[in-house]
């Protein structure tokens, strides 16, 4: 998949990685392709779908890597950040790269920079009236440019109009709302031309790795603990973008299911290993050569497949277009937001919902409004949410469901009519109620279960739940009918 910028994400190929890491084997994937994302159509389990999934293989399997992660799968709901100079210049977090703007020239940013509407307890309070359980706020970017105080960068927020360390309130207004602390950080830098050509300009590849090192032991030395580190654009398969191998004589992008064949390294075991070691109990993405302790998809349409084996997260934007501050993006509606977060949770996800703050440091008034109507809802109907698992039900035509104990949740996205058909279920249901509004009956043979709806269901998720005799995690998770559309 190519990203908006035209790039080869090596992160959707299900690549495998380098050095020490163990070989990528496919975990047991139910799949289910969306039916309800994109242009609502609804393709049949196919082999591309294993594909696009071999990266939701191989997450730490350690003998804490349950325990770190456990908050998180419970959590399900997070606000991810994109914040930096770039926010000036209001046209995404890319707006370098896109507009081709030197580094020199970009680089007087800084000078800009002195955000006097920055109040993290703000954001903070967003993230809390939307039901969001942690925060992942860019600390560096691509472009270079360091949120925290790093002496050895000229290009920090400490050397900027505002000479402020950012990320030392952030960690602080964060901890103190009692929410989970995440930083994103980009070991990839467009200052470095080491980047593009690791092998061609070795010195400064080392230069770029020498930062990267040096600003992850800052961030995991000096903020207290952090929670999760959410990195982006490390591993050496995207070096260069994933791209310019030197073959044949001649520059040339590189295939999709070749590696990167050069000798520069991230050395991931030991900036990682220094992380671990300095954060116990922190959790990592996959965008690294480390072993992650969940994968990240990126995008809308990257929703894909169910998976309850590797703990896996969407990150997306709350409103269409680049992740940093664009002025007038279109904010996507409370329903798609909900679908979202629904579509997620029921795949066994979860959702990180994206803002670009103001360069004055606020949160969009329209996004925080938005959020905080996801956040009457999730008021609501949280139950259906919070601390459950994805199925036992796979994602299909009905919508998505989701478990906790002895009850199961069916989240009825799209009813063919009032009548909802389901394959049967191996326990006895107890009773059948709808959380949404209207009513629901349920008829249980061993053919299948029947729910009829009246009233007035939720035309965006009419929520069920199902009280069981037994423990809903008992059953296997059950395939759900999905309506073949031959794509194309
Ligand atoms: C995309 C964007 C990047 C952003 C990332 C978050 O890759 O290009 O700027 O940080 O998504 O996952």
């Amino acid at each position: 998949m190519r990203d908006e910028d035209g790039f080869v994400k090596k992160y959707d190929s299900g690549v495998t990685r380098r050095g020490f890491l163990r070989n990528s084997t496919l975990a047991a994937t139910y799949l289910s392709q969306a039916s309800l994302w994109g242009n609502a159509l609804a393709l049949a389990p196919a082999a591309h779908s294993l594909a696009a999934d071999a990266h939701d293989a191989e997450t730490a399997s350690d003998s804490e890597a349950a325990a770190r992660i456990a908050w998180w799968r419970d959590a399900k709901f997070g606000l991810f950040m994109h914040w930096g100079v770039y926010s000036i210049l209001g046209r995404g977090e890319w707006v370098q790269w896109k507009e081709q703007i030197s580094v020199g020239e970009y680089a007087k940013l800084a000078a800009q920079f002195n955000p006097d509407h920055f109040d993290p307890d703000s954001w903070t309070a967003v993230a809390k009236s939307a039901g969001m359980k942690y925060c992942v706020l860019t600390a560096r970017h691509h472009d270079g440019f360091a949120l925290f105080d790093d002496p050895a960068s000229d290009f920090t927020a400490m050397k900027s109009a505002a000479h402020h360390d950012f990320v030392a309130d952030y960690v602080r207004a964060v901890r103190k709302a009692g929410l989970k602390v995440g930083l994103y950080y980009s070991p990839l830098d467009w200052r470095y031309p080491g980047f593009f050509f690791p092998d061609l300009y070795r010195p400064n590849a080392e230069e770029l790795r020498e930062q990267y090192h040096r600003q992850l032991n800052q961030l995991a030395s000096n903020y207290g603990p952090l929670d999760i580190v959410w990195f982006d654009g490390g591993g050496e398969d995207w070096m260069g973008f994933g791209g310019v191998n030197f073959t044949s004589g001649k520059w040339q992008g590189r295939p999709r299911p070749e590696h990167y064949s050069g000798t520069f390294s991230w050395q991931d075991e030991q900036a990682i290993g220094n992380l671990r070691r300095l954060q116990p109990t922190v959790i990592i993405n996959d965008r690294t050569d480390a072993v992650p302790d969940f994968h990240s998809r990126e995008g809308d349409r990257a929703m894909g497949a169910f998976n309850n084996q590797q703990p896996w997260e969407l990150c997306t934007t709350l409103s269409e277009g680049a992740w940093g501050y664009q002025a007038g993006a279109k904010v996507k509606s409370l329903d798609a937001c909900i679908r979202l977060l629904v579509g997620a949770v029921g795949r066994d996800g979860n959702l990180l919902l994206n803002v670009g703050p103001h360069p004055d440091g606020q949160i969009d008034p329209e996004h925080a409004k938005r959020l905080s109507e996801v956040g009457d809802w999730l008021k609501q109907f949280g139950v259906s949410i919070y601390g459950t698992r994805g199925g036992p039900y796979l994602p299909g035509d009905f919508g998505v469901s989701t478990y906790r104990d002895k009850t199961i949740y069916l989240h009825i996205l799209k009813p063919a009519g009032p009548v909802v058909s389901l394959p049967a279920l191996p326990a006895k249901i107890l009773n059948c109620s709808c959380l949404t509004g209207g009513s629901a009956a349920c008829k249980q043979t061993s053919d299948g279960v029947a729910i009829r709806l009246s009233g007035n269901p939720d035309v965006t998720d009419t929520a069920v739940a199902l009280t069981l005799e037994s423990p809903a995690a008992q059953i296997t998770p059950i395939a759900t009918p999905i309506q073949e559309v031959k794509p194309g």
